[in-house]
């Protein structure tokens, strides 16, 4: 049996769960800086790593006391250390280098994108309000990520034995989604508000291109974004030199939401049809999602529509930025000999790749 608190903070949520043997969710608890960051639409690094600093005592603390252990309960502690952002990093990278000191426990560096895939490997929790997944996924197992900061798609032949099929070659998914929603003038994170705002369109409005790549399964979503805003200058009847950020207020809601739902439709099209050929040719037993962009409707009905086997979703709150995928991978290090990190010199990789 181990037990493993997770702490997580490569963006704008401060977060630090304790899980059980790699499937037991016994705390979590999450604290985001997103309403400082609203009107800025976007996340501000230095404000983020700012908010870390005065959550992050609380948030463990807090994590700690809802899975009713103390220090001596926990075996180890897990920390994303890439990527991220730089400071937001060091803040979570730092803490954790701190406790594992003090409190004599093994330290692990998670990789946050290795991270958003387990936590759909959490299958029973004593906490109200998450529905996870009824059993744990199995090898092989594709996952594929779609969230602000990373678009991959990547095969496990086993835990810790996996190999990176493609990746975006610029935007990620969620953040294609979060510049289209600044173009139309609808509230950060971009996902929710165009994904709402496409309900009223018609998704077939426009054919917005998707990028041809020269490896099998990468994405862009460069092109796509170029297009929405090509689109919406001409729908207003003005050429490619009037700034992006006048075009909302002349927009109407119906060019708006035309836009929004074509866009969303190929958007949401590029990683499914990569998905569907990569299952095609690995034949997983699994097919698992994380990151931000699993919560949308319409990527949940896309798969649905064209994957032959069914996807077991885990609750949304563990979707998006969460130390309790980070806790979770920590237990299957803890528990299949991978090497621990060492406390006085792992420093943040705001670049780590899979
Ligand atoms: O995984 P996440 O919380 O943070 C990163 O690691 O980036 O993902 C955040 C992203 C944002 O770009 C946001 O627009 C998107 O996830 N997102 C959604 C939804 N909720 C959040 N995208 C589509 N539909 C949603 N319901
Ligand atoms: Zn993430």
């Amino acid at each position: 049996m181990v037990k493993v608190l997770g702490i997580e903070t490569s963006c704008d949520e401060t977060s630090a769960a304790v899980v059980k043997d790699g499937k037991i969710l016994l705390s979590v608890v999450t604290l985001t800086s997103l309403d400082l960051h609203v009107a800025y639409g976007g996340v501000v690094p230095e404000i983020a790593a700012r908010s870390h600093i005065e959550s992050i005592t609380p948030v463990i603390e807090q994590a700690l006391e809802q899975a009713k252990c103390t220090w001596n309960d926990i075996d180890a502690i897990a920390v994303t250390y890439g990527a991220g952002l730089g400071g937001s990093l060091l803040v979570g990278v730092m803490t954790a280098r701190t406790l594992a000191i003090t409190k004599e426990k093994p330290l692990y560096a998670i990789n946050h994108v290795e991270g958003h895939i387990y936590a759909n490997f959490l299958t029973e929790t004593p906490l109200a309000d998450f529905v996870l997944p009824k059993k744990q996924p199995e090898f092989p197992m594709l996952g594929l990520i779609v969230s602000g900061g990373h678009s991959q798609l990547v095969l496990w032949r086993d835990h810790f034995d996996y190999k990176l099929l493609g990746q975006t070659h610029d935007d990620a998914i969620g953040e294609a989604f979060d510049k289209v929603a600044k173009i139309l003038g609808l509230p950060y994170p971009g996902g929710p508000s165009v994904g709402k705002k496409a309900l009223n369109g018609d998704p077939e409005s426009f054919n917005f291109p998707k990028a041809k790549m020269p490896g099998k399964y990468d994405f862009s979503f460069s092109g796509v974004k170029t297009a929405v805003l090509r689109t919406a200058q001409t729908e207003i009847g003005e050429d490619h030199t009037f700034p992006s950020h006048k075009l909302a207020e002349r927009l109407s809601e119906a060019q708006k939401a035309n836009i929004a739902a074509s866009f969303q439709r190929v958007a949401t099209e590029t990683v499914v049809d990569k998905t569907v050929l990569a299952f095609e040719e690995f034949k997983p037993k699994s097919v698992v999602i994380g990151g931000g962009v699993a919560a949308s409707p319409e990527l949940r009905k896309q798969l649905a529509e064209r994957l032959p086997c069914s996807i077991d979703y885990t609750d949304m709150k563990l979707c998006t930025d969460n130390g309790a995928m980070v806790a979770t991978l920590g237990c299957y290090k803890a528990t299949l000999n991978q090497p621990a990190a060492d406390p006085y010199s792992l420093i943040p990789n705001p670049n780590l790749s899979m």
